[in-house]
Parts: structure tokens; C-alpha cells; sequence
């Protein structure tokens, strides 16, 4: 919210504002309030002549790949976060098919942070590898299953995680060699990643990775890819912890599997939180069921876009109903963060 402007607005009336009537008419709080709400109107006036939020409609629903079920509550909400600006803003995002790639050029499915795992240890220790091949194969399809419920599905999903982590303490992987595997991992950015990621830096919107994969593993890619993780980055993952020497001992606590990803297991004293307090736009990006409360934690009266990534079959059109009826936007096999950074700067136009 531009405060200068508004101050700037205050003063220019007739009457000064330490003059004694208007200070005797006036408490302080009503001061700020009324510069907020004069501020607010100036920007919805800048707003109404710049189309902002009409052209980026037009140009989502003129496209295919892209469902918006109920385009007047999209708009709405996209009208509500370009009035709040980058200030009121805060992205949440899945990592695993949300922020990095499903598939290949080719079709050929990419990899998950745990993934980096069955692709490496199959090279180095076969018997190891197949383990984590062998649980991925009897567990993503549960998954995704659109026959059972999510009550249904959870003991399975804590089994699959559980199963994983454990592979992957009692082999007591190091540090460094997690780092490599990362380095050989088939793990790729969506196109546009990087600068989505940078642009929400250099506008201070913070980015929370809420990510029921390894958070370790989200840290060193980010690294080797971006050179450093930008400050407005923060996680709430699973995190590996190491010993003295570096090599992996345990898991972080609460475990979190793709359906718990909510309040639940958002440890609230996070140093982050202080920073994302009083962002009440929320733009929520994710690619599955699972993702789609992961603002629940983020306590606040103000919208959340919910964009969701639909890597499916485009045969399976229950599922593909579904996802229209959760997400405000549905992008099928976008492989992009293209919608993803025009809602940002739309937000950032204005201002
Ligand atoms: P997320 O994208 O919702 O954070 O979920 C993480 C994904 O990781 C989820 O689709 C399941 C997948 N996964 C693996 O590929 N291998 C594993 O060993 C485990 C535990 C999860
Ligand atoms: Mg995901």
C-alpha cells in the first residue's frame, strides 16, 4: 500500500493535519485508517484505468490448456490481491510437479525429491534401488487413486514415507553424496521457475515451499540452481537431519505425507512467520488433492488463488472434474510458471 501517496493526499486538504480542529476531530488509529482507505481507493481508481485484471482474464480464458470454472470469483479475487499489492501478498507452493516438471520433452516421467534417491541408488547399490523403485511403483498409484478417500489413503502414505525414511537413515547417506545426487538428479525446473522465484525476491513476496517431499534435498537444488536459496525463500518439509559427520541419522518431526499438508504440522514459532503475519492474499500453487490447504495455517480474512498443476489423463475426467471443482484454476500438462508469474505481475503493476 503506498503510504507516501496518502499522506501526501492528508496533507494537501485545507486543514493541516496538527491544526487543533482537525486534531481534536481525529484520534491517530482513525488518521491511519482513513490514509489506508484513501490509499485503497486511489489504487482501485488506478486499477479501473489500466484493465489489469480484465486483460489477464481474457487472456487465461482464451486459453486451452487453462480451466477457470467460475471466472467472476477468479476475477474477484485477482481484483482484491492487485489492491493489497506485493505487501499483502504471500505464494505458497508445492515443490515436487508443481514448481519442477512432471515429464520430459519426451513424456517420460521426471523426477521427485525422493525420487532422487531411486535414480541414484540404483546406479551405486541395485538391490537398494530397486526398494525405492519398488515402493514407489505399489504407492503412487494408491496415491493417486480416485476410488478411495483420503482417510483411506493416509495409513498407506505413512507407510510409503515412513518405509523411505528409513531406507534412507540406515544407510546413513552423507551429506555430501545426497548433494551429488541431486546434482545427477532428473529433477527439472518448470520453465520460468528461476525467474518466478527471483521476481518474488525482488519484490518481497515471500515464498513458503510446503513440500511432503525432502526439504534437503529442495535446499541444494535450489543452490545449484540459483547460486544461493533467495531470502524471501522459506520451507516447511521434511528435513533430514545428519550427525557429527555429516551423514543422515533421522527425519524431522511431525512426518509430513502429501495429505497432511495443513495447520497441522505448520510449526507456528518458524522465524518466517513474523514475515508472512498481515499477508492476507495468499496465491496457492500445487498439483495435487493434497495441496490444496496448505494456507489453512496462514491466519487471515483475505483471498487465496488456488492454480492448480493437473498432470493427469486427460481420459480420466472424474479426476480432471475434481480438480476444476478445487482449484480456481486448473492448468492441464503446463510444463510453465507462465500463469503463475502473470498474476504476479499484475500485482506488481499497479503499485
Ligand atoms: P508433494 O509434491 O505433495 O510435496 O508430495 C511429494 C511427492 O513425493 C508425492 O507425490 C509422493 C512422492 N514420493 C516419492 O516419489 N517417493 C517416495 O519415496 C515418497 C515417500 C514420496
Ligand atoms: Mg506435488
Amino acid at each position: 500500500m503506498n503510504t507516501a501517496k496518502s499522506t501526501e493526499t492528508l496533507t494537501d486538504t485545507p486543514t493541516s493535519l496538527d491544526s487543533p480542529p482537525f486534531a481534536a476531530m481525529f484520534k491517530a488509529s482513525e488518521i491511519v485508517n482513513a490514509a489506508a482507505a484513501i490509499a485503497e481507493a486511489e489504487c482501485i481508481e488506478q486499477l479501473k484505468k489500466t484493465d489489469a485484471v480484465p486483460l489477464l482474464m481474457n487472456w487465461l480464458l482464451g486459453q486451452e490448456s487453462i480451466v477457470c470454472s467460475d471466472p467472476t470469483t477468479v476475477a474477484a479475487k485477482l481484483r482484491k490481491m492487485v489492491v493489497g499489492g506485493a505487501g499483502k501478498t504471500v505464494v505458497i507452493s508445492d515443490f515436487d510437479y508443481t514448481l519442477s516438471r512432471f515429464a520430459n520433452g519426451s513424456g517420460e516421467r521426471l523426477s521427485t525429491t525422493h525420487g532422487v534417491f531411486d535414480d541414484n541408488v540404483m546406479r551405486l547399490k541395485p538391490e537398494l534401488g530397486q526398494k525405492f523403485v519398488d515402493l514407489k511403483n505399489k504407492y503412487y498409484p494408491i496415491e493417486f487413486c480416485p476410488k478411495l478417500t483420503m482417510e483411506e489413503k493416509i495409513p498407506h502414505m505413512e507407510k510409503w514415507w515412513g518405509t523411505s525414511h528409513s531406507l534412507i537413515v540406515n544407510e546413513k547417506f552423507s551429506k555430501h553424496t545426497i548433494q551429488d545426487f541431486v546434482r545427477q538428479s532428473r529433477i527439472v525446473f518448470k520453465d520460468g521457475a528461476e525467474d518466478f522465484i527471483q521476481s518474488l525476491d525482488a519484490h518481497n513476496i515471500p515464498l513458503v515451499i510446503f513440500s511432503a517431499g525432502i526439504g534437503n534435498i529442495i535446499e541444494y537444488f535450489l543452490e545449484q540452481k540459483l547460486g544461493a536459496i533467495p531470502r524471501n525463500t522459506h520451507f516447511i518439509s521434511n528435513m533430514i537431519l545428519f550427525d557429527e559427520d555429516e551423514k543422515a541419522c533421522a527425519f524431522s518431526e511431525p512426518l509430513i505425507h502429501t495429505f497432511c499438508k495443513n495447520s497441522s504440522v505448520i510449526q507456528k514459532e518458524a522465524p518466517f512467520f513474523h514475515e508472512i503475519n498481515g499477508r492476507v492474499n495468499v496465491i496457492l500453487l500445487g498439483d495435487s488433492m493434497g495441496d490444496i490447504h496448505m494456507d489453512v495455517g496462514v491466519e487471515r480474512d483475505g483471498p487465496t488463488l488456488k492454480v492448480g498443476y493437473y498432470n493427469g489423463s486427460l481420459d480420466d475426467t472424474a479426476a480432471l472434474q475434481h480438480y476444476k471443482e478445487v482449484y480456481d484454476i486448473v492448468l492441464i500438462h503446463d510444463p510453465t510458471l507462465n500463469v503463475a508469474q502473470k498474476i504476479v505481475d499484475v500485482i506488481n503493476s499497479i503499485h
